[in-house]
């Protein structure tokens, strides 16, 4: 194999970068809201790339740390390398760089299959699988008795909802505000709930084809078992009904049985489409 460099990305790479995720089969992204050119160029968070020969061979990027963890958004080798060395020479090229931003641990969801071969060979170990649960059709049971008073969110939300979120998911699971910020504006729901003046819980659902996807779904901790999340949830399913939309999935940790067990009530149950979500300790 031709000598391998390593270096930070830089918008002047942008092209190469483009043509490598455009042409590669191996590629993950896990950028959720985000659109790639837009999110490599806003980047502050470590991002390398692998170069042969003054051609780019690879790509490894991560989030921004929140709370000593960071997640695999960006990964790419061209087809014909040697794929496992290419990812190793970036992944090491990088680690540094996340100790000094205290990174203890990065995260990667398998959304691919390929990354995942790969995933011993740079340390990470399996956690346990992401479910998607599916539901159709009208039948939703009526909320439990709460003063819950639901409404959009708004802009002015933001700050709040983040706390919410942070609060109610732990790492890495947990959204930064300029990532709610995004993902608002990309949502095609997303409601607050309210008790006595103050959010204590929201959720925030897309559409795709024909089908809504709920991605985020929180309450403050000592709310929760209340019925709360179960009125947004009930109340979400209703809204899109309204728009002629009966069909909603979600991705949920397969060890998080709270939360399954509220789904399952509001109809929701597993579609078989399971993510492999992987994490090494730095
Ligand atoms: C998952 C989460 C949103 C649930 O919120 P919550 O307010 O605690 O949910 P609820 O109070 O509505 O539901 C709790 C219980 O009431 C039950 N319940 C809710 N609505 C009901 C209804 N209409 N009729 C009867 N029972 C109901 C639920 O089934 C559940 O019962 P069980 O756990 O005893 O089986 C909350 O726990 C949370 O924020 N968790 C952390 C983040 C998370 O995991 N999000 C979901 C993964 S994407």
């Amino acid at each position: 194999m031709a000598v391998l460099t390593i270096t930070p990305f830089q918008r002047r790479y942008l092209r190469p970068t483009r043509d490598l995720l455009f042409y590669s089969h191996l590629v993950h992204t896990h950028l959720d809201w985000h659109d790639t050119d837009s999110w490599l160029e806003t980047q502050t968070s470590p991002i390398r790339l692998a170069w042969q020969g003054g051609r780019l061979t690879g790509i490894l990027a991560f989030s921004e740390p929140l709370n000593h963890m960071a997640w695999v958004r960006l990964a790419a080798v061209q087809d014909y390398t040697d794929h496992q060395a290419v990812l190793r020479a970036l992944w090491e090229a990088a680690v540094d760089e996340l100790r000094e931003r205290q990174v203890r641990q990065v995260a990667l969801l398998a959304i691919h299959d390929w990354i995942g071969r790969y995933a011993p060979a740079l340390g990470f170990q399996y956690v346990e699988d992401i479910i998607t649960l599916a539901r159709s059709g009208p039948d939703i049971p009526t909320a439990l008795p709460n003063r819950l008073v639901i409404r959009a969110a708004e802009q002015a939300d933001l700050e709040r909802m983040a706390v919410v979120d942070q609060m109610a998911f732990a790492p890495p699971w947990q959204l930064r505000l300029e990532e709610l910020q995004i993902a608002l504006c990309a949502a095609a729901s997303c409601t607050v709930g309210v008790l006595d003046g103050t959010i204590v819980g929201y959720q925030l659902a897309t559409v795709y084809f024909d089908g809504a996807h709920l991605a985020r779904l929180a309450v403050l901790p000592d709310m929760q078992g209340q019925g709360l999340g179960g009125a947004l949830l009930g109340d979400v399913i209703r809204r899109f009904f309204r728009r002629g939309i009966f069909s909603m999935t979600l991705n949920t940790q397969a060890s998080n049985q709270r939360s399954q067990r509220l789904y399952a009530r509001y109809g929701f149950r597993p579609n078989g489409h399971n993510l492999p979500y992987w994490v090494v300790t730095l």
